[in-house]
């Protein structure tokens, strides 16, 4: 992880703007020498960052990288708790595996582990999530929330509501939730989400949040046996979207949210969820691990079971199922 001075530094600088900060200010901020400053400058050039010196002026930040990595997404990066660490590498096995390694090792609550590809990315129901190409976003993120393990559903709820909002907010594109969560544009999946969890019988130790968005593949780039029935963001917009900003923002709205949570319970996020909801009223075809049957989505109850009235007019509660139509 990046070092807490070198971060500082970025920050005190950022903050400057235009202006020019001495090296001797710098020096007595952050309560290290000179030399050691100039030192962490240099290992912040070889991650992209530029610095224009004066002579009796001092230092100003010209400009950031905008390639991903733990000081980008950083910089400018505005919550209070989520992602004051960062685990970032280019490649990873997975980032649902290093994250429940780093909160075995006990890091914080609001860890956030990210990467540009992955090797052996996971889905649900121990499926693999093709991620081995830096078109999307694939990130977990470590939470420690203070619940009964069974309310931990609600939260895999309120992540599938708070993405769908925050991507909708930022790309303008109209986004659904199938249960559980799985988003989905015009029919086609642009993202998953897989909640772990270590817990006692009372308590959670620790929760992984894990979630993949296809951002910038193009129609080729998305594997052939997943391609009809999953799309990216780009491919829906005609639009690049510089994955740092989205990355940024989905943080940013993630924090917001989760204290929302807190404060206000399930409720506003299951009207949310239903607002959200793909095919909700429509006919599906349920398979369980017992038995298969049509019938029509009728809601979610506070646990995030999926309530559906069967032909013969009698209503299922669902916890586990493939839903397809
Ligand atoms: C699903 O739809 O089945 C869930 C997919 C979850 C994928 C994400 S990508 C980041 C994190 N690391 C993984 O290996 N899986 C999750």
């Amino acid at each position: 992880m990046i070092s807490s001075k070198r971060y500082q530094l970025i920050s005190i600088l950022a903050e400057q703007g235009d202006n020019y900060i001495s090296g001797q200010m710098l020096s007595e901020r952050l309560q290290i020498s000179r030399t050691a400053i100039w030192k962490h400058m240099n290992e912040l050039k070889k991650d992209g960052y530029q610095f224009e010196s004066a002579p009796k002026k001092g230092y100003r930040l010209i400009k950031k990288p905008d390639n991903l990595n733990e000081s980008t997404i950083k910089w400018g990066l505005k919550t209070n708790w989520l992602g004051k660490q960062i685990e970032f590498q280019e490649s990873m096995t997975s980032t649902q595996d290093i994250a429940h390694d780093l909160a075995r090792k006990g890091a914080a609550h609001g860890t956030v582990i990210t990467t540009n590809n992955q090797l052996r990315g996971r889905g649900r129901m121990d499926r693999t999530w093709h991620s081995d190409n830096d078109g999307g976003i694939w990130m977990s993120l470590i939470l420690r929330p203070d619940i009964p393990p069974h309310q931990a559903s609600q939260i895999t709820l309120f992540v599938a509501v708070t993405l769908v909002e925050s991507l909708e907010r930022h790309t303008g594109l109209d986004i659904q939730i199938k249960w559980p969560n799985d988003l989905f544009i015009n029919g086609k999946k642009i993202s998953g989400i897989l909640t772990e969890m270590q817990a006692e019988l009372e308590s959670i130790q620790y929760l992984i949040i894990g979630f993949g968005i296809n951002v910038n593949q193009s129609m080729e780039q998305l594997p052939s046996e997943i391609n009809k029935r999953s799309t990216s963001l780009r491919m829906e917009s005609d639009n690049n979207w510089d994955k740092l900003t989205l990355i940024q923002q989905l943080l940013h709205d993630f924090e917001k949210a989760y204290e929302l949570y807190f404060e206000t319970g399930f409720e506003p996020i299951k009207q949310k969820w239903l607002k959200h909801a793909y095919k909700l009223h429509e006919l599906v075809h349920v398979k369980t691990f017992q038995e298969e049957y049509d019938a029509e989505i009728k809601g979610i109850y506070d646990d995030g079971a999926l309530i559906v009235t069967k032909r013969n007019g009698d209503d299922e509660r669902i916890y586990s199922a493939d839903i397809t139509w």
